[in-house]
C-alpha cells in the first residue's frame, strides 16, 4: 500500500543553532516543501536583521528543497517600525511567548499585558465585552503594525498564572479580545491541546471567515498526560503545552482529521540534547522531526481517514497563509522500520518504536 502526498508545510517547528541545526534540518527538509521557523533562539530572532541573517543560516542546514519561511519574536520592547522592517525583510509572522511559559520564553511578553477583564472562566467563553487588564500601548501598536502589513500572529496560547492544565482555557478571553480588537489580523493558535480550545478557534474561524486557525502536533494527537506521568516519568514526552486527557486527545484528532480550514500541522518538533531532558530541571520539547509524516499517517490511517492527511499537512496551512501549495511530492509505503533511539544527540519521538510507514520517495518542489 502506497500514498503519495504533496510535499507537506511544517508551519511550526524550531530548528536551533549551530550544530544542533545541522543535526536536526535535514529531518524537516526530508518531507517539508517549506517550514515556519520559530524564533526562541538565544538570543532570539527579533529584528530584520536577525531574520535576514538566521534565514541565511538555516535555508543553509536546510539545503534547496525546503524553503525557510521566517518569524520574528515579539518582545516587550518591539516596536512597530521593528515590525514594519522585520516584514520588509521577509519575516510571514510574530510569535508571542507569554513570558516564562515554555523554553526561552522568560523575555516573552508578561502575563498582566496579556490579561483581559473579566477573566476566562469555564462558565464565561461567550462572547462579552473584555477591557484588557492593564493595557500596553506598545504591544497593541505592535499588533496594529502586524494588522496593517499583513504579517501573522501566532500564539503560544497559554496564560501565565493559571495552573498548568488550565493555561490555555486561560488565554481564550485574550485571543477573543484580539479578533475583536484587529480585525484584519490574522490569528494562529499553536499547538492546540484541550478540546474546548480546538471547539473554539473552529467556530470563531467560522465567525471571522476564516481569519483564526489552529495547528496541532503529532504528538498532542498521539498521546496524553498519562503517556507522559501515569507510570515512570517520560522526560522526551514533556513538552509545553502538556499533554492533556484522553477526550482532549479525541476532540484534537476529529478535529485535525476533519477537514476543516482553520486546522493545519505544525509540529513543534523541539530537539533538545538528551543531557537536558534527563536531569533535575528538564526541559520542555518533543523531537519529532524524524518521524512526523509517518506518525501522521498512523493516526489518520486509525481513523480511515488516510484521503485526508493531505488537507492537514500541505494544504489548509498553505491556504490560509497565502501561498501556493508545494508541487513536489513525497511517498509513503507501508513497510516497517525501527525508529533509532537517537538522532544527533537527541531522542526522538517514538524512538525504538517499530513504525508501520515509512518515506520511500520525495521530489521537490519545481
Ligand atoms: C518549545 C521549545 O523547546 O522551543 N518547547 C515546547 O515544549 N513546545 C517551545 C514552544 O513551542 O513552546
Ligand atoms: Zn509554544
Ligand atoms: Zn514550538
Amino acid at each position: 500500500m502506497e500514498i503519495n502526498l504533496r510535499r507537506i508545510d511544517d508551519l511550526h517547528v524550531h530548528l536551533r543553532q549551530g550544530e544542533m541545526l545541522r543535526a536536526v534540518a535535514p529531518y524537516t527538509s526530508r518531507v517539508c516543501g517549506r517550514c515556519l521557523v520559530m524564533p526562541n533562539t538565544t538570543p532570539p530572532i527579533a529584528t530584520a536583521d536577525d531574520v535576514i541573517a538566521y534565514r541565511r543560516e538555516v535555508a543553509d542546514a536546510l539545503g534547496p528543497g525546503c524553503e525557510p519561511l521566517m518569524t520574528i519574536k515579539i518582545l516587550p520592547t518591539t516596536t512597530p517600525d521593528v515590525i514594519l522592517a522585520a516584514r520588509r525583510a521577509g519575516a510571514v509572522a510574530g510569535k508571542v511567548y507569554p513570558a516564562g511559559m515554555t523554553t526561552n520564553s522568560e523575555d516573552g511578553i508578561p502575563g498582566e499585558v496579556l490579561a483581559v477583564e473579566p477573566p476566562f472562566g469555564y462558565a464565561s467563553y461567550l462572547p462579552e465585552p473584555r477591557r484588557w487588564k492593564s493595557p500596553s500601548r506598545a504591544f497593541l501598536d505592535c499588533l496594529s503594525a502586524m494588522q496593517d502589513c499583513g504579517m501573522v500572529l501566532c500564539l503560544h496560547g497559554e496564560m501565565p498564572g493559571f495552573p498548568v492544565l488550565n493555561r490555555e482555557l486561560g488565554f481564550m478571553g485574550t485571543v477573543a479580545k484580539i479578533l475583536g480588537d484587529f480585525p484584519r489580523l490574522k490569528v494562529v493558535w499553536e499547538h492546540v491541546t484541550t478540546g474546548f480550545v480546538a471547539e473554539r478557534v473552529r467556530l470563531w474561524s467560522d465567525q471571522t471567515r476564516g481569519r483564526i486557525a489552529a495547528t496541532i502536533t503529532p504528538h498532542h494527537l498521539l498521546i496524553t498526560m498519562d503517556d507522559v506521568i501515569g507510570d515512570k516519568l517520560m522526560p522526551h514526552l514533556f513538552c509545553k503545552p502538556f499533554a492533556k486527557t484522553i477526550e482532549d486527545r479525541r476532540k484534537l484528532v476529529e478535529f485535525a482529521t476533519s477537514g476543516h480550514p482553520s486546522v493545519f500541522m505544525g509540529s513543534d518538533s523541539a530537539p533538545h540534547e538528551r543531557h537536558r531532558k534527563e536531569c533535575d530541571c528538564g526541559c520542555a520539547g518533543i523531537f519529532s522531526a524524524p518521524v512526523l509524516i509517518e506518525a501522521l499517517a498512523e493516526v489518520f490511517e486509525a481513523e480511515g481517514k488516510l484521503a485526508r492527511l493531505q488537507a492537514f499537512t500541505s494544504e489548509r496551512g498553505a491556504d490560509f497563509y497565502g501561498l501556493p501549495r508545494n508541487t513536489g511530492t513525497i511517498t509513503l509505503v507501508r513497510r516497517e522500520w525501527t525508529v533509532p533511539e537517537s538522532v544527533g544527540g537527541v531522542v526522538p519521538l517514538w524512538a525504538g518504536k517499530t513504525a508501520a510507514w515509512r518515506v520511500e520517495e520525495a521530489e521537490v518542489n519545481s
